[in-house]
């Protein structure tokens, strides 16, 4: 089995980068990140990939054309031969042609339970809504945004007075332990995208089974 090369896309703090650098070195994860790109210089993920010795490059957004912005990051991926280009909180929504260009190959992680809460801050749109149980999932990116074919999700209880950052936190967690795990499982071959979904081989059943929030005594 060959380790598979990431080149991951950041806009903000790389708490999710993190978890892939930290999985990737534990031997959780059967891939290395090659290479880190932000949309934005001040990223506090490119210190981070470069703190780690990864490459870490600013493509900086502002001013371009999407277009010219998508060639900039197109000669920079294709430079490094990746086999996925993963998301971690990159915050700018790609052209058909960059979709179509890198098809099958994008990954991204969504904080919310998908379908539900699709577009900009799931976790307050969570909140709002009143949920008891919120999540993450981690998807192949297609044109429609927030929803291409789901790898993994993880479900967070809530508690009933959960505060919008207690949401985040939650979610946060499950996200850092889904994002290695769902490209672990591409590595080693057990997850495959095949007409448009995701098939299995070899996982294991999901625990807990049921999840209920809030419980209640008898
Ligand atoms: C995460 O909540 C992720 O789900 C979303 O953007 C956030 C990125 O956080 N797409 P971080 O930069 O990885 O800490």
């Amino acid at each position: 089995m060959k380790r598979l090369r990431l080149v991951v896309l950041v806009s903000g703090r790389g708490t999710n980068l993190r978890s892939l650098l930290d999985a990737s070195s534990a031997g959780e994860m059967l891939a290395d990140v090659a290479l880190v790109l932000s949309n934005r210089p001040d990223a506090p993920a490119l210190a981070l990939a470069t703190e780690r010795g990864v490459e870490a490059r600013a493509i900086p957004s502002a001013g371009l054309a999407r277009e010219a912005h998508e060639a900039l990051l197109c000669d920079a991926i294709d430079a490094h031969a990746s086999d996925y280009i993963v998301l971690a909180g990159y915050m700018r929504i790609f052209t058909p042609a960059f979709i179509r260009r890198y098809a099958h190959r994008i990954l991204n992680i969504h904080p919310a339970l998908l379908p539900a809460f699709p577009g900009l801050d799931a976790q307050a749109q969570a909140h709002a809504g009143g949920v008891r149980i919120a999540g993450c999932t981690v998807h192949f990116v297609t044109e429609d945004v927030d929803a291409g074919p789901i790898l993994m999700q993880a479900a967070v209880a809530l508690p009933v007075l959960a505060t919008p950052e207690m949401v985040r936190e939650r979610i946060l967690e499950a996200e850092h332990r889904i994002y290695p795990a769902s490209i672990h499982l591409l590595a080693t071959g057990r997850a495959r995208l095949e007409a448009g979904r995701v098939v299995y081989r070899d996982v294991a059943a999901p625990s807990p089974t049921v999840l209920v929030s809030p419980e209640v005594e008898p």
